[in-house]
């Protein structure tokens, strides 16, 4: 099945699942048309297990988020599956193969009843709620750390120090229009994934800069790590937090295209200048979409990472653009680095002062879901 193949079954089993859940609720289980419309649903998911062995289905603010795409489509179907989501306080459903016809209309028919308390996780039906409690405790425990916990992080660390070098070649290669080679960034987003599983605070594993031609790389790494706790914490997992993390270590690859000297002048930029590194976003994303195995989700990532929440930001693009919800998470973590840095022209920013502009910029600049998940993560 082809890709679009694919978002059109998504969209179909949508559409079914409301169907289900609505006439449930207007008739009773063993109804005919209750149990054509759940045929069909579960016909359609099998479809999909085809393709993928399971689906995941996240909710960000009003918006669905199907793996690792946003359901651009405001079709009633969609809003109609938020609203049932967001009534049930469910924020995430991962669909497993292995998924039976009986297993599927329990979920259901748990979905359809109005006492929200009986929808279970299953083996093959995985429900996910962004847990305020459940994080704070996670961050509690990390001054309490147990051997293990302490040496997965040391092990972190090193990775990261390693993989510092390598990064840096792969942006001077990239600089050199030379073919580019991911791979010696890939252990290092491999294990960030191992890490985080474990509930790793990712403050823990920034890096701090030493001289100020480290920043870019260093600020790389930061952001590789920010934006992957980010997404794993929201039910991003395997291929798709991989191809995250390749897009957050290349979002300021553009700047690479920019002259040193206004990249790292000391002073006020003048208008002329501004516009110069604002071009990076734009510079990243045509370089990226030529490199045939980079991920395109990396060309979403330099092209919107400046792109704030109500719009404004650059570049500016035609038509009401939405930037995908890995450049929202991506952007975050870029200002939150930029602020804890020690740049030509700026001190660090103590943490309190960081958190409360943050906090401040939420809706205008940053999605405010994602930063209140990023709160719960880094506090
Ligand atoms: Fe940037
Ligand atoms: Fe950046």
């Amino acid at each position: 099945m082809n890709k679009s193949g694919y978002q059109e079954d998504i969209l179909r089993f949508i559409s079914h699942f409301n169907a289900s859940v609505n006439n449930i609720r207007l008739y009773s289980m063993d109804h005919p048309q209750v149990k054509k419309y759940i045929r069909t649903a579960y016909t359609i998911l099998i479809d999909i297990f085809r393709v993928k062995k399971e689906m995941t289905l996240l909710l960000i603010d009003n918006d669905l988020v199907v793996d690792n795409t946003p359901i651009r489509s405001a079709g009633a179907h969609i809003v109609q599956f938020v609203s049932i989501l967001k009534e049930s306080g469910i924020e995430r459903i991962t669909l497993v193969a292995g998924l039976t016809g009986n297993g599927f209309s329990g979920f259901i028919r748990e979905f359809a009843s109005s006492d929200d308390s009986v929808i279970r996780s299953s083996q093959f039906i995985k429900l996910g709620k962004i847990d305020v409690k459940v994080k704070k405790e996670a961050a509690d425990t990390m001054s309490t750390l147990s051997k293990e916990e302490k040496e997965n992080l040391e092990e972190l660390m090193e990775v990261r120090d390693l993989k510092y070098s390598e990064i840096k070649q792969l942006y001077h290669s990239m600089k050199a229009q030379k073919q580019v080679d991911v791979r010696g960034v890939d252990d290092m987003i491999k294990s960030f994934i191992k890490g985080f599983a474990h509930g790793l605070n990712p403050i823990n594993l920034l890096a701090s800069i030493k001289s100020a031609d480290e920043y870019t790389f260093t600020h790389v790494v930061n952001v590789c790590i920010l934006t992957m706790s980010q997404a794993e914490s929201l039910g991003f997992k395997g291929k798709h937090l991989y191809q995250i993390g390749i897009a957050s270590a290349l979002h300021d690859v553009g700047k690479l295209f920019i002259p040193d000297e206004i990249i790292s002048k000391p002073g006020k930029l003048t208008q002329n200048e501004r516009k110069i590194i604002e071009g990076h976003s734009v510079k990243g994303a045509r370089y990226i979409l030529r490199m045939k195995e980079i991920p395109k989700l990396a060309v979403l990532g330099a092209l919107e990472h400046h792109i704030r929440y109500d719009g404004t930001g650059y570049p500016e693009l035609k038509g009401d653009w939405q930037p995908n919800i890995v450049s929202q998470m991506i952007a975050i973590a870029d200002v939150f680095d930029a602020m804890r840095s020690r740049r030509p022209y700026q001190e660090p920013k103590p943490m309190e002062l960081i958190l409360q502009i943050l906090e401040k910029e939420k809706g205008t600049t940053f999605n405010p879901v994602l930063v209140d998940n990023f709160f719960n993560l880094i506090k």
